[in-house]
């Protein structure tokens, strides 16, 4: 799953309702929305923000957010859809947005949210579906309650008859001057715990008897559904039914476009191998574009990342050396654990506690760095996408990119351009690059392995049915092992005699999100 739990919180992350959809312990999903407000960064309207482990995908509602915490992986699009849903069901349930009045209906809230994901939360769930489902299990619960109440009558009384049974025979005993047998040598089932909170057959008699002492003191927290195995099941199988769905399109997609283009299929570009020095640095960078089909830039956000590997705990007693040669307003923050004075002072990272080393055998993120703007001159490459119509029910479209930013190197470039869905395929008049068709998806995929200095623009020329909207958004994927911020590691020094320390770097630039809209 990449949805890991939904959550409504207040405006400083106190959690009024969550719902994990994975394994997490209470403190873990506290503490990641705790950490939300923080992570917000006034100003313009975004939807999603992330750390180095998760994203949020969120959506104000008055003095609350709705909140989806989400894998890095998973399709932004689609969480924004999933999204939606979500803050659509609140409404539903509560009056308004207050504190109060969403966790009185936490229930309902809870329920609500398990049907969106129940039903398969890509395709189109509509809000009827999801109250219909939310009154049978209202239903389920109520005939469980009474089952239960009944359960807890029976035994008591049991317990009743049980102690004056065992009265009666210690009583006996004392008559016959046997010594008194206590109380627990006799008690076969007693304080065993596996009482019926935990099992769900809580019809079986034999269960109740077994673990009478712990009738009385059970407390089921409200919170926890009594449907929760069938319901984890039902995710479990929806969940699985929609991979199997989406593989089943993949494929579809790939006999597809081989069919016709097997010809023109890029060879991969094979990554190079990096040896791993002991000491290896990784510098990674994501990029989210959103740019208007009339040229202009409307968001540009880089996020990157400074991430340290120590092989052999040997090594863990340095420093690193950063370069910051970019002259654009980037903002900087190193974790917590790192000496921020060193920083400021010659750009060094290096643990707080400075006879402590780096920690081993993991990926420590020790520097962040975020640049966003609005400005058009520092968009990377420009796409140019012309549709005109034709008079005959289709467009002649004209689309080209231009690098703009002659520093950069990209690869594995894809732009992908939708077309009016059950259309013809289009009829290409002149491509430089390789294209193909995505019969599944509707859309044309125009390939160029590298964009360059030295090949930074060409154009496309196809003819298709549809009117010119349909050929937005034209999406841009691409990858770099250059950084768009000018930022470098320049050395790597040991903290006992400042000496230099071999080590090994990797930088990665991929795009997140890439829009011309
Ligand atoms: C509870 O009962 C089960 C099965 O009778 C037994 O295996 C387990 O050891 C018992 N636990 C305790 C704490 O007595
Ligand atoms: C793919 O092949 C089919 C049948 O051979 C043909 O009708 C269709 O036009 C081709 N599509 C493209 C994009 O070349
Ligand atoms: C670009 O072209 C110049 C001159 O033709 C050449 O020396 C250089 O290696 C080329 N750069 C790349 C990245 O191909
Ligand atoms: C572009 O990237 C997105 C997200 O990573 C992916 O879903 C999509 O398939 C990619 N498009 C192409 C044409 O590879």
């Amino acid at each position: 799953m990449v949805l890991l739990a939904a959550a409504v919180c207040t405006r400083s992350g106190k959690a009024l309702v969550s719902r994990q959809f994975v394994e997490m312990i209470k403190s873990r999903i506290e503490g990641l929305l705790a950490a939300f407000p923080k992570l917000l960064t006034g100003g313009r309207q975004h939807t999603f923000v992330e750390t180095e482990s998760v994203r949020y995908v969120y959506q104000p509602l008055d003095k609350v957010y709705m909140l989806l915490i989400t894998t890095k992986a998973s399709n932004i699009l689609e969480d924004l859809e999933t999204l939606r849903l979500f803050s659509r069901v609140i409404p539903e349930y509560c009056r308004s947005m207050e504190e109060s009045e969403i966790q009185e209906n936490a229930f309902n809230l809870i329920f609500a949210f398990d049907e969106i994901v129940a039903l398969g939360y890509r395709e189109s769930v509509n809000l009827a579906q999801i109250r219909t489902f939310v009154e049978m299990d209202s239903h389920e619960e109520k005939v469980y309650r009474a089952v239960r109440e009944t359960q807890e009558r029976e035994a008591k009384t049991k317990m009743k008859e049980k102690a004056k049974e065992l009265q009666r025979k210690r009583y006996e005993e004392s008559k016959r001057g046997g010594k008194s047998p206590g109380f627990s040598s006799s008690s076969g089932g007693f304080g065993n715990s596996s009482g019926f909170g935990s099992s769900n057959n809580f019809t079986s008699s034999s269960t109740v008897s077994e673990s009478i002492t712990t009738v009385p003191q059970e407390t089921r927290s409200s919170l926890v559904r009594p449907s929760g195995p069938n319901r984890a099941m039902k995710l479990g199988s929806k969940a699985k039914d929609v991979d199997s769905f989406v593989d089943q399109l993949k494929s579809e997609g790939e006999q597809v476009t081989s069919a016709n283009d097997s010809s023109t299929k890029m060879a991969p570009v094979s990554t190079p191998q990096v040896d791993m020095e002991p000491v290896h640095v990784v510098l990674s960078e994501d990029i989210v574009v959103r740019a208007g089909r009339d040229g202009g830039l409307h968001n540009m956000e880089v996020q990157g990342i400074l991430k340290l590997r120590i092989s052999d705990p040997e090594h863990g007693m340095i420093r690193i050396q950063v370069e910051n040669q970019d002259t654009r307003p980037i903002q900087l923050q190193t974790h917590p654990n790192v000496d921020r004075e060193l920083w400021r002072s010659c750009s060094q990272i290096g643990m707080k506690m400075a006879n402590k080393p780096f920690p081993p055998n993991t990926d420590v993120g020790v520097l962040k760095w975020r640049f966003q703007t609005s400005d058009d001159t520092f968009i990377p490459i420009s796409i140019n996408c012309w549709p005109q119509e034709n008079g005959a029910g289709g467009c002649d479209v004209n689309i080209e990119y231009t690098l703009e930013n002659t520093d950069m190197e990209l690869t594995d470039v894809t732009i992908t351009i939708p077309l009016a869905s059950g259309a013809p395929p289009p009829i290409i008049n002149d491509c430089e690059g390789e294209h193909e068709y995505d019969r599944v998806h509707c859309a044309l995929i125009w390939r160029i392995p590298v964009i360059d200095q030295n090949a930074s623009s060409a154009a496309m020329d196809f003819t298709a049915r549809g009117n010119p909207d349909n050929f937005f958004p034209v999406r841009v994927n691409f990858s770099s092992t250059k950084s768009y911020c000018n930022l470098k590691v320049s050395g790597v020094l040991s903290i006992k005699d400042s000496a230099p320390v071999i080590y090994s770097s990797e930088t990665c630039l991929k795009t997140n999100l890439y829009e011309i809209d």
